[in-house]
This record gives C-alpha cells, sequence and structure tokens, in this order.
C-alpha cells in the first residue's frame, strides 16, 4: 500500500475520518469526522484560534451565519467569476476540471485505443444554492463558498462595537460549500469544508500591503512548521496572473508536498480594496480624520486539509510498529491510563483514579482490554503521546510507568506528577 492508502485505511478503521452518509453508498465529495477526527480538527482549530486571535491585541473574532443575503455573493463578484473550467469526454461524457491535465491522462487512458476528444471549456459556477421558505416561489440563496464575506459585511458593526484601529484583523473558523466539478484525493477536495480564515485591514498603500504580506507568509509557513510539518514537505508558491481568483492582486500558495504532489495547504492573498469597495465600506482614521477604503491581507487555511496532512506527515513505520508521531498538541489522545491486570481490583481503581484526575484536564484514553503490547500498538496508531500503567510497584510505592510514543521508552515517575509532566509537554 502507499502512504494515501494507509491512511485512508487508518482513518476509516481508527475513526478520523469515514466516507459522508456510507450507509446509502456515500455522496461524492463529503467526509465525516469520527471521534478521533473530530478531536483531531478540534485541535487544530484551537491552536489556530489561540494563535490568531487569543495571542494578539489586533484581531477579535467572530462567527457569521453560513447563508447570506445573495447581493453579498452578487456584490462580491462570486455570482459572475467564482467558477471553474469544465469539459466532457465525447465518448463516456464524463466531466473533468479542464486545468487539470493529470486527471485528463488518466481518463484517457481509460479509453485505451481511442482516440479521446474534449468538448471547449465552459465555464461552471462553485456556488451551491439553495432554496429558503416553505411557499412557492421560494427564495434562493446560496451556501457560501468562502468564509470570507461574512466578515466584509460585519466589518462596520465589528468596529463599532470594539476598540479595535487600523491595522486590525477579523478571524473566523467555519463551513464553507463549494460545487466542487472534480474533488477528490480523500477529503482534499471536498465540497463542504472547514476554513479558518483572518482578514487583516490595512492602509491602502503599496509599502504598507507588502509588508503586511510578507509578514502573514512567514507566520503561516512556521505555524505549520512549530506543529511539526517537516521543513522538507512544505513551500511557498507564488500565483500566476492567470491562476489568481477574481478578488486577488496578489497570491502565495503554502504548499505541502502530499503523495499525489505539491498541494496547495493555506492561500494568502492581497485583496486590495476589492471586497471593501464592492461592499461600499470605509474606515473613518479617529487619528487624522481621514476616510479610506482599506486594503485586506488575508491568510485562509482549510481545516480539512490540515487534519489530512497532518496524518500524512505523522505517519510512520518501525517494523511492525506504526505511530503517528503527532505534535501532542495535535494529538486526539493526550495520554492513555491502563491498568497492567484487568483482574486486580487495588491496580484497576488506582488506575480508574488517576484516568479521573487527568480526564478533568485533558481528552485520556482507558484500555484494559488484551495484553499491555496490544493496548501500546493501539494508542501508537492514533498517536497517543503517553501511555501510563499502573503496575504492582504502583501499589507499594506510588509511581507508575510512562511510556513515549515515539522512543518506546518508559520512565517511572509519581502518580501525582503526572498533570505536571503532561501538561509540560504540551507547553
Ligand atoms: N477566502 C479565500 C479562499 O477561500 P481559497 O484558496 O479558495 O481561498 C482557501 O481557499 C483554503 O480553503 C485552501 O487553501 C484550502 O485549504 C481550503 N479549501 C478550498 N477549497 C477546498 C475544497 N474543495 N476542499 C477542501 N478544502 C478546500
Amino acid at each position: 500500500m502507499d502512504l494515501m492508502e494507509k491512511i485512508v485505511s487508518l482513518a476509516k478503521r481508527r475513526g478520523f475520518i469515514y466516507p459522508g452518509s456510507e450507509i446509502y453508498g456515500g455522496l461524492t465529495g463529503f467526509w465525516d469526522y469520527g471521534p478521533l477526527g473530530n478531536e483531531l480538527k478540534n485541535n487544530i482549530k484551537k491552536l489556530w484560534w489561540q494563535n490568531m486571535v487569543y495571542e494578539r491585541t489586533d484581531v477579535v473574532g467572530i462567527d457569521a451565519a453560513i447563508i447570506m443575503n445573495p447581493q453579498v455573493w452578487r456584490a462580491s463578484g462570486h455570482l459572475k467569476a467564482f467558477t471553474d473550467p469544465l469539459i466532457e469526454c465525447k465518448i463516456c461524457h464524463q466531466r473533468l476540471r479542464a486545468d487539470n491535465n493529470d486527471l485528463k491522462i488518466a481518463h484517457e487512458n481509460n479509453h485505451k485505443g481511442k482516440t479521446v476528444e474534449w468538448t471547449q471549456p465552459k465555464s461552471f459556477n462553485l456556488m451551491t444554492e439553495v432554496f429558503l421558505g416553505v411557499t412557492e416561489p421560494k427564495q434562493k440563496a446560496y451556501l457560501r463558498g468562502e468564509i470570507t464575506q461574512g466578515v466584509f459585511v460585519n466589518f462596520q458593526n465589528v468596529i463599532t462595537s470594539t476598540r479595535i484601529k487600523i491595522p486590525f484583523g477579523i478571524a473566523q473558523i467555519g463551513k464553507a460549500f463549494r460545487n466542487e466539478i472534480t474533488p477528490g484525493n480523500f477529503s482534499f477536495r471536498s465540497r463542504e469544508f472547514e476554513q479558518m480564515e483572518l482578514e487583516y485591514f490595512v492602509k491602502p498603500n503599496d509599502h504598507e500591503a507588502e509588508k503586511l504580506f510578507e509578514y502573514w507568509k512567514k507566520a503561516r509557513l512556521n505555524w505549520y512548521k512549530d506543529l511539526g510539518i517537516k521543513s522538507s514537505n512544505l513551500r511557498l508558491r507564488d500565483h500566476e496572473t492567470r491562476e489568481r481568483a477574481h478578488y486577488a492582486r496578489a497570491a502565495t500558495d503554502i504548499e505541502y508536498k502530499s503523495p499525489f504532489g505539491w498541494k496547495e495547504f493555506e492561500g494568502i492573498h492581497d485583496r486590495g480594496d476589492w471586497d471593501l469597495s464592492r461592499h461600499n465600506l470605509t474606515y473613518k482614521d479617529s487619528d487624522d480624520n481621514t476616510e479610506f477604503t482599506p486594503w485586506v491581507i488575508e491568510t485562509s487555511g482549510g481545516v480539512d486539509r490540515a487534519a489530512l496532512f497532518f496524518l500524512l506527515d505523522s505517519y510512520e513505520e518501525e517494523g511492525k510498529r506504526i505511530f503517528l508521531k503527532l505534535n501532542p498538541k495535535l494529538a486526539p489522545f493526550k495520554a492513555a491510563v491502563f491498568p497492567l491486570v484487568a483482574n486486580k481490583q487495588e491496580m484497576v481503581s488506582v488506575a480508574r483514579s488517576i484516568y479521573q484526575t487527568l480526564s478533568r484536564k485533558y481528552y485520556i484514553a482507558w484500555d484494559s482490554r488484551g495484553n499491555i503490547g496490544k493496548r501500546y500498538y493501539s494508542q501508537d496508531e492514533i498517536g497517543t503521546p503517553f501511555c501510563i500503567t499502573v503496575d504492582y510497584d504502583t501499589l507499594s510505592d506510588n509511581t507508575v510507568t510512562v511510556r513515549n510514543r515515539d522512543t518506546s521508552k518508559q520512565i517511572r515517575i509519581k502518580k501525582d506528577k503526572l498533570v505536571e509532566f503532561i501538561s509540560k509537554a504540551l507547553s
């Protein structure tokens, strides 16, 4: 199996990611997150929010509605320009994105011996329509294609309800929906996904915009590195003019070296005054009484892509041992607690009490089934950084063994030092 197959299999088997509505045959482009996938995504989002909102005095966070007045999308240009080019195979009528050569070649190989002709590219809008109300005619609206516009429509509300002053940012995390022509590569390209975005408002001048564009590129790249993505698997790639979204003056992708090639992890965009001017919004600077349309530097990451790339990047094999070398901050469980022997009541009750103490602060796994080797194997495979075992010695000296996921080494520590030990590993 190649790495991608291993991750898809592990994700399903251990409860990270399942195919959406699988019992009805699934639905292309939709994925469900299981108990561990949900934890991983929540950890990614919490760490992002900590870094982008709580640790900064110049950023506030909001949570806007998914469905907005359709005029928002007319003004933002999405109804006209948020499109992908689509071509159709004249033999079997399968439709593909015209700009994806790999898919075209793979498709042509399916018709071995025949010359495949394609229709001319047609533009297809990616916005997902919904209909509101119960009586006809129902009101047409859209599921948001990017979470971003929710920030712009609340630009004035945020300024008047907070003490924020330019330069400042508005952060948001939430679901976005795109009618992707070719969802694929597992959860990489889905029709429903989550974004974590910062819209950073700056004074409208080139020097300021360039400075902050560079600043955010570096800051966002470092965030992934600090959380353990290997530097050799990350790069920045500037967009050529023809690839840029309709709103962008400049764009750079943070890319990840995945088993299916270098792929976009996160986009850093200089949106200039595109959005605010389209929505007729300005900013009054109380320092010098000027009024202007700020420019926007945006960082836009995908939570689902982050979850997938963290899984891919952390996967390790050592002989028969499989482990996810996830940063402890990202790991679904921070530790697992075992009684060495499941039928020794005294041991189980000490282990239970350790479990209860730790789980007041952290998400902790409990396992008393099978032998200790199997329990280690099972926790390694889901990235649990520490396995804590209560054994015979614990009953006499109050120490436990703590096994490290990455080295398999064990140390003994006092059971009342466990909270401190885990909190140090997470700092
Ligand atoms: N507001 C700007 C914006 O939406 P984008 O480059 O279209 O920019 C930003 O998307 C991020 O959202 C991408 O880098 C990716 O992580 C995520 N994303 C976009 N489309 C996606 C899809 N179909 N499936 C999963 N994630 C997606």
